[in-house]
């Protein structure tokens, strides 16, 4: 089948921090640069970052980026690669003010310098008093960070297809990625974007799990088309669990609102925390929280007629606080819970936030794949922001941590994309076989009959996947929830649309988006079940200790054969000292 056909110096798939970061460096650079969004860009799901951005610009109480560095690995459970967290703690403080001089409106302290918070897991001095890392503009800081870089876009000429959604990567038979076949949602119809090199930027895949922080949107189809294209995903069993989220609905309650000074409470009233983290109390690192808060209620003292929450007390903080510093947390309490936060406590519980794991990437930004020397890049392909793993998160990540990553590493990703295009001046000769795969898949969806529907199998893969691969697991839970995953891909044949429909046909696109959540719920679990120790967010109840020996290393699943694999984790960084493992305390 012909279709349209249009050519790009670079492809960059997701219009959130990561490729707008990414694309502007690339346009600034002169390339011709495309960016194909499935939303219109500024509703890319970085605009709901709330809390900050770290950086060690000592406004507010001393700090600097080794601290910073310190932090990250310690928060990581010693699983980030060293030389990628020192990369970007060094780099923190100069993105923040180049971000201010694209325009981010950062709230500001009484003598105009911009005004940062306390987050968790951030010290002093390497594990001493409580830092105070976070930039901030008020709660809507991805808000700010996402318009910001739209604006300074379209200034610099970039090219945007605003809602089309990306089929597949297309890749020749020397394993160049070349560009991707998209979909124009209005009309329906496909069309090939040749490209030198492709960058993935496509957020995560919080959509998994039925209780969570994520926008509709974010169904790992990044991650999924690298699968498909032979790439591993990496690290796929760390999926972090925000520990307020607005309990039964997931809403994320910024965490923010912990480092103005709110706490946890129990049914009794007990500020809990301080039994199980003395130093850091709520502000420990998330993983940390996250259990606390499960085993409150799995102990009995949760709060609420079923006792299935626990309750964040703001009501002590002054209303200027509240106000000023955390305006849009207080409006979403008010319209989901009906409370008012300045006099009432609010009901939460951890809730799916964020997808530690993802593409393998060095921190150039390159997707890299092992081979006998090491590993190798993969010619024409890149990955950022919450698809990728680079891996500065590691088994856990530090809140304020995301924003950092998606503008320092865009921004690496858009400078050696431009060294990579020096190199590779011309479009290399694509294949019509590669192209007539990826359109197979959308043909799919064309086969008529009666069938399943698309979102009954949606919500009960997120309803497996929280209740067999949620904060607690074992080898019971996850070996049941795999069975129950993989009879789900088994059913997903079965499925067939009534609406065949070209013009804005959603369906089409949700059928393709479950396609891909269940490739990545495969690689969770499966990744997870083989990881036989707790570390980070990965809570191994039979497995109760970290396991350095054995487990220092990072997982790598490949999707043809669901064969895992391994590598070792980068305990060197770029100039400093390692931080070696060490018992994590808070
Ligand atoms: O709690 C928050 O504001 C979330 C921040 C983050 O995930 O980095």
């Amino acid at each position: 089948m012909k279709i349209p056909k249009r050519k790009f110096d670079v492809l960059v798939i997701g219009a959130g921090g990561g490729g707008l970061r990414g694309s502007l460096q690339l346009a600034q650079a002169e390339a011709s640069v495309a960016v194909v969004s499935k939303v219109f860009p500024t509703r890319s799901h970085t605009v709901a970052a709330q809390g900050g951005m770290n950086a060690a610009l000592a406004n507010v109480l001393p700090d600097n980026w080794h601290w910073h560095m310190y932090d990250t690995v310690k928060g990581s459970d010693y699983l980030g690669d060293q030389d990628a967290i020192e990369y970007m703690c060094r780099a923190a403080s100069k993105i923040v003010i180049e971000m201010e001089h694209f325009g981010v409106p950062f709230s500001r302290l009484e003598n105009g310098k911009i005004y940062q918070r306390p987050f968790g897991g951030q010290s002093q001095n390497f594990g001493g008093d409580q830092a105070a890392r976070t930039c901030a503009a008020a709660d809507r800081t991805g808000h700010a960070i996402l318009h910001s870089l739209y604006q300074q876009n379209i200034r610099a000429k970039t090219h945007f297809f605003d809602e089309f959604f990306a089929i597949d990567l297309i890749k020749d038979d020397e394993g160049f990625i070349l560009g991707a076949v998209v979909l124009e949602i209005e009309t329906g119809e496909p069309m090939l974007i040749e490209a030198k090199t492709t960058l993935l930027a496509t957020g995560g895949a919080g959509q998994l799990f039925r209780t969570n922080t994520n926008a509709h949107i974010n169904t790992g189809d990044g991650l999924a088309m690298a699968l498909r294209a032979g790439v591993p995903l990496q690290d796929m069993e760390f999926f972090q669990f925000h520990p307020t989220g607005i309990a039964g609905k997931g809403m994320l309650i910024s965490e923010a609102a912990r480092g103005e000074g709110g706490y946890l409470v129990n049914k009794d009233g007990e500020r809990f925390m301080e039994r199980y983290a003395p130093h850091a109390k709520d502000l420990a690192s998330r993983d940390v929280v996250s259990r606390s808060i499960s085993i409150e209620v799995l102990e009995g003292r949760g709060c609420g007629p079923s006792g299935d929450y626990v309750h964040l007390k703001l009501d002590h903080l002054k209303r200027e606080v509240l106000d000023k510093k955390l305006p849009a947390i207080c409006e979403s309490i008010r319209t989901f819970l009906g409370v008012e936060p300045a006099t009432d406590l609010i009901p939460v519980y951890p809730t799916a936030h964020y997808t530690m794991g993802g593409i393998p990437t060095n921190r150039h930004g390159q997707v890299v794949v092992p081979v006998s020397t090491g590993e190798e890049p993969i010619p024409g392909l890149y990955a950022v922001g919450e698809c990728a793993c680079v891996s500065v998160h590691g088994a856990n990540r530090l809140g304020g941590n995301s924003l950092l990553d998606i503008v320092v590493f865009g921004r690496a990703a858009g400078n050696d994309i431009v060294n990579f295009l020096q190199e590779n001046r011309y479009h290399r000769p694509m294949s019509e076989e590669s192209v007539e795969s990826a359109l197979g898949r959308l043909a799919r969806w064309d086969q008529k009959g009666k069938g399943e529907p698309v979102d009954t199998i949606r919500r009960e893969l997120q309803a497996v996947m929280e209740k067999y691969c949620g904060v607690f697991r074992n080898e019971d839970i996850l070996s049941e929830g795999l069975g129950k995953v993989l009879e789900i891909e088994q059913r997903m044949s079965q499925v067939r649309l009534q609406d065949h429909s070209r013009i804005f046909n959603t369906a089409r696109i949700e059928a393709m988006e479950l396609e891909n959540l269940i490739d990545i719920a495969v690689a969770t679990v499966t990744s997870a079940l083989a990881r036989k120790e707790s570390r980070g967010a990965h809570s191994r109840t039979d497995y109760p200790d970290r396991d350095d020996q054995n487990w220092l290393k990072h997982t790598l699943y490949y999707k043809d054969t669901r064969r895992l694999d391994y590598k070792p984790v980068k305990l060197k960084p770029i100039t400093v000292e390692s931080f070696p493992p060490k018992e994590r305390v808070y």
